[in-house]
């Protein structure tokens, strides 16, 4: 399985409130050595990426204000998560960094050309969490009037992702570098090509300023389940990032969007279904239990509560708790509702607290090391092909699960004992660092064939 660290270069992430728990070096998310001390922890566990999450906006999502995000250090205040990545990057030697970067936030030309240069520093260890960007204070803050509408979002990322295929794959040909000091050559200019993208929303001469990485396209994460959001998903990811209440609604989506992917002409291994878990680890049921009681008395349910709020566009600051999320009045919840009752005894419904908890503890294993890998293995045979691994407390849950599980993983087969070779595609696939010829991206790779087309 793949294990990925899932973070946010902010202090609180998900498990809100734990930052004031004095184990916790979150408070002092600004220092460099609070991310490098953790990377190299994670190398040593032979973990396969740091995933980091982003945002570029904050709205007063609950009650009507935004306090509660400020009061709780609820990705606020939150740093760039790239610029983390480059720095971590030169400290590491084989740990992957999944930055997340949104259509709305950078021009796709200089975009690509700040990950190429990233891709070639780091030999090829990155991967880009592609997002559109949902709140409306984002949309603002790069000269919006309003946030656009759920599925032209994903239009204007087929278009972004289309500009930088054809930067990354298709201007320069694979031979077109010779940094060749006998006929004092560097770059053979008749295979390096201009793009001249023209689409609706850019127009891009090209060609591509940086010479093929190792990768050249980033390895590609994303994270939509709406139906638009699942076909942009099968077309253009390579790990998508999912959260499935339990292992019988993984198997149920994870078969799904395959399908869907090989509908769009890829091979259906080619996707990698990448879940959130959050973990407890003791060396009893009692002591991981006790553990996990003493992390909640740090969580703040207000934290819980605003972070969803925001995230799924419904004010929970009004609700009881305990209330079954029917009696709620809010439809924006009935999606998520239905989900976490697949994994109910029957008929009994979801509450808003439930909801609430989505993030954290629905999907919270709490255990000793062999009953973590037995849960393990679990979601694995629903398809699920790695973890995205929630911090509750930073470094200690990254200690405590490398420490005590990832030996027991090993042994069982289902976590590496060491990293292959190459770049982080290469790494995660076992094939190509490249993208896969049935991939969208492989399309563009003969860009004269491309303009070609197009004429006719
Ligand atoms: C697990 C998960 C992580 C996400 N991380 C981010 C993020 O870091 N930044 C962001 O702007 N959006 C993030 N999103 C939002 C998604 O990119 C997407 O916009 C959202 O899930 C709605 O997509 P959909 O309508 O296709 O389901 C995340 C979503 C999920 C489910």
């Amino acid at each position: 399985m793949i294990f990925n660290c899932f973070t946010m270069n902010v202090p609180s992430h998900i498990y809100h409130g734990t930052w004031r728990h004095p184990e916790n070096q979150l408070a002092d998310f600004n220092s460099f050595e609070t991310w490098s001390g953790l990377a190299r922890k994670l190398e040593e566990g032979k973990f396969d990426a740091m995933f980091f999450a982003d945002i570029l906006g904050i709205d007063p999502a609950y009650d009507g204000k935004w306090d509660a995000y400020f009061e709780q250090g609820l990705h606020m205040p939150c740093n760039d998560t790239f610029t983390l990545c480059t720095a971590l990057a030169a400290v590491t030697r084989n740990l992957g960094f999944v930055f997340t970067s949104s259509i709305l936030s950078e021009h796709p030309f200089s975009f690509a050309k700040k990950v190429s240069t990233l891709d070639h520093i780091s030999g090829g260890r990155i991967g880009w969490n592609i997002v559109t960007s949902v709140t409306e204070n984002a949309a603002r803050n790069f000269g919006h009037e309003s946030i656009v509408p759920h599925d032209q979002r994903y239009d204007w990322a087929d278009e972004y992702m289309e500009v930088l295929y054809k930067l990354w794959e298709g201007s320069w040909e694979d031979d077109a570098l010779l940094a060749d000091r006998k006929s004092g050559i560097y770059s053979d200019h008749t295979k390096v090509h201009r793009i001249n993208h023209a689409g609706s929303r850019y127009r891009v001469q090209g060609p591509h300023l940086v010479s093929p990485s190792p990768q050249r396209t980033p390895m590609l994460y994303q994270a939509g389940a709406s139906p638009r959001g699942s076909r942009f998903a099968a077309q253009h990811a390579e790990g998508t990032f999912v959260l499935y209440p339990n292992v019988g609604g993984a198997r149920i989506g994870i078969d799904k969007t395959r399908e869907i992917a090989r509908q769009n002409g890829r091979d259906p291994d080619d996707l990698k279904f990448i879940q959130g878990l959050s973990f407890v680890v003791g060396s009893t049921m009692e002591e991981a239990q006790r553990k996990a009681a003493e992390i909640d008395e740090w969580v703040s349910y207000e934290g819980l509560a605003a972070h969803v709020s925001r995230d799924m566009g419904v004010d929970l600051s009004h609700l009881d708790p305990d209330q079954p999320v029917d009696e709620s009045g809010l439809d924006g919840l009935q999606g998520y509702a239905r989900m976490i009752e697949i994994g109910k005894q029957s008929g009994e419904k979801a509450t808003v607290k439930e909801v609430a908890n989505a993030l954290s503890y629905n999907c919270r294993i709490v255990g000793t090391p062999e009953s973590i890998a037995d849960e393990l293995e679990l979601w694995q045979d629903a398809g699920v092909s790695g973890v995205n691994m929630i911090c509750q407390l930073h470094p200690a849950t990254y200690v405590d699960f490398i420490d005590h599980v990832t030996p027991v993983l090993q042994e069982r087969g289902l976590a590496q004992r060491d990293y292959a070779e190459g770049p982080l595609r290469r790494k995660l696939f076992g094939k190509s660092a490249r993208l896969p010829a049935t991939h969208r991206g492989a399309a563009f790779r003969n860009l004269a064939a491309v303009a070609q087309t197009a004429a006719e």
